[in-house]
């Protein structure tokens, strides 16, 4: 193979096109002669290592994977040293980075298809909720992952971290370890295996591409025209990226508002402890005698997407209180967008439906937001 050759040849390449494209009219023997010779005189054929260093694809039917394995709990390590700093311990991100984890149920494992994928139902897609291929998961961390030192991990390294964000989606247990020779089982239930669509592209830019990247070879301007064609309304559609802060998906790990362990019932065991945690939530939420909008709020979750005085998803509280104080009338309107959801009120990304709130305590809220708090 004669890649380097080829490529270090390109720029020749396309001014004697453009030069023969000029003389085509004329004989062109002494030109065509005096290129073989030019060609003759640059580059060198790459060597089978260096091919075999630009040659890491992997592809959908798995050829290209390199032999290894690597479990769930060495992923873990990896993860929390290596990647959790941008995408979160979970995979859930926090502030720029999209999700990784989360959105995909135990249903879109036994169908290939994610329900969360419909307009409106999700304010996020999650890399588990869009991939189809895991050879393309696994080939992406492998070219380009950490990001601040692509290429640096081994394959099994690749197998082990990609094993912890399958388990982390509920795709793999805790006790797997993932290699060459299990990778088209998983595939089998990669949650979005069945997703692909062949149409739609991303904007209507009515049947064109929207990029246009003209050729030039020669006296190319040095301010191209922007051909990019992105149209207005998709512009601004999520707000500031950047300034998002996500901490999202469902939450995982110790309950760390619980009392200790030491502090519980002697050896109660995992059933007692759940049940003490719920006990705890309750107790927490009586004593604030129910209508303590500000517990109710925690307790069901919302805090997820709501700060009290920051916009996380969806607005603060505190906005939402400023818009709505006062008006008695409000009560109605909010207690039934809480259990129902809604979109554009206050932007594009819609509240998905909060149907596990009970209705009491949905007007509590209502009406602690409309009361003015918190
Ligand atoms: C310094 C920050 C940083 C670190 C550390 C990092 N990543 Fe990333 N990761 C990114 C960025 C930025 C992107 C998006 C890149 C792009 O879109 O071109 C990304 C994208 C990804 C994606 C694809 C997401 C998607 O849906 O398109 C995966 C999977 C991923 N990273 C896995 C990992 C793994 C595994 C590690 C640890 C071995 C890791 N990353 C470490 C910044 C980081
Ligand atoms: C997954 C993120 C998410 C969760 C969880 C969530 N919300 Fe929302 N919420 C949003 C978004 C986004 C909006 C803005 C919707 C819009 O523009 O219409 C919103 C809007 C609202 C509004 C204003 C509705 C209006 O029309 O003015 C209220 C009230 C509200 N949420 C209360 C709650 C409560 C109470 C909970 C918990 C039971 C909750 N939310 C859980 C994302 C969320």
């Amino acid at each position: 193979m004669r890649f380097l050759q080829i490529a270090s040849a390109l720029c020749l390449l396309g001014s004697v096109l453009g030069a023969s494209a000029q003389t085509a009219r004329k004989p062109a023997g002494a030109t065509t002669a005096s290129t073989a010779a030019a060609l003759q005189q640059i580059g060198r054929t790459a060597t089978a290592a260096e091919v075999k260093a630009w040659d890491i694809d992997v592809r959908a039917d798995f050829k290209g994977l390199p032999t290894g394995a690597g479990s769930v709990a060495q992923g873990e390590k990896l993860w929390d040293a290596q990647c959790a700093s941008c995408h979160g311990t979970f995979g859930e991100s926090n502030e720029v980075f999209t999700p990784i984890v989360g959105g995909t149920t135990a249903k879109d494992i036994e169908t290939g298809r994610v329900q969360n994928l419909l307009p409106g139902r999700f304010p996020h897609r999650t890399t588990l909720m869009k991939a189809s291929q895991l050879s393309t998961l696994w080939d992406y961390i492998h070219r380009a992952m950490p990001w601040t030192t692509p290429k640096s991990l081994k394959a099994d390294e690749v197998y082990a971290v990609l094993a912890y964000i399958l388990h982390l989606g509920d795709i793999v247990p805790a006790d797997f370890t993932l290699s060459d020779r299990n990778m088209a089982e998983v595939q089998a239930r990669l949650p979005n295996r069945n997703g692909k669509v062949f149409y739609a592209a991303m904007w209507d830019v009515r049947g064109k591409g929207d990029v246009v990247n003209p050729l030039c070879m020669t006296d190319c301007p040095i301010e191209g025209e922007v051909a990019s064609a992105l149209p207005d309304f998709a512009r601004n559609t999520h707000g500031n990226i950047a300034e998002q802060v996500r901490p999202f998906g469902a939450p995982r790990g110790t309950d760390t508002a619980a009392p200790p362990r030491s502090a519980r019932a002697g050896t109660a065991g995992a059933a007692a402890a759940t049940a003490a945690t719920a006990a705890t939530a309750t107790a927490a939420v009586a004593a604030a005698g129910r209508t303590d909008g500000a517990a109710l709020v925690k307790a069901n979750g919302c805090t997820a997407c709501h700060g009290m005085g920051n916009r996380i998803v969806g607005p603060a509280f505190q906005e939402i209180a400023k818009r709505h104080a006062g008006k008695f009338d409000s009560v109605e309107y909010l207690a039934g967008k809480i259990r129902s959801g809604g979109q554009g009120a206050w932007g594009a990304v819609p509240m998905p439906p909060q149907a596990q709130v009970r209705e009491a305590d949905a007007r509590a809220m209502a009406q602690w937001l409309v009361g003015g708090a918190p």
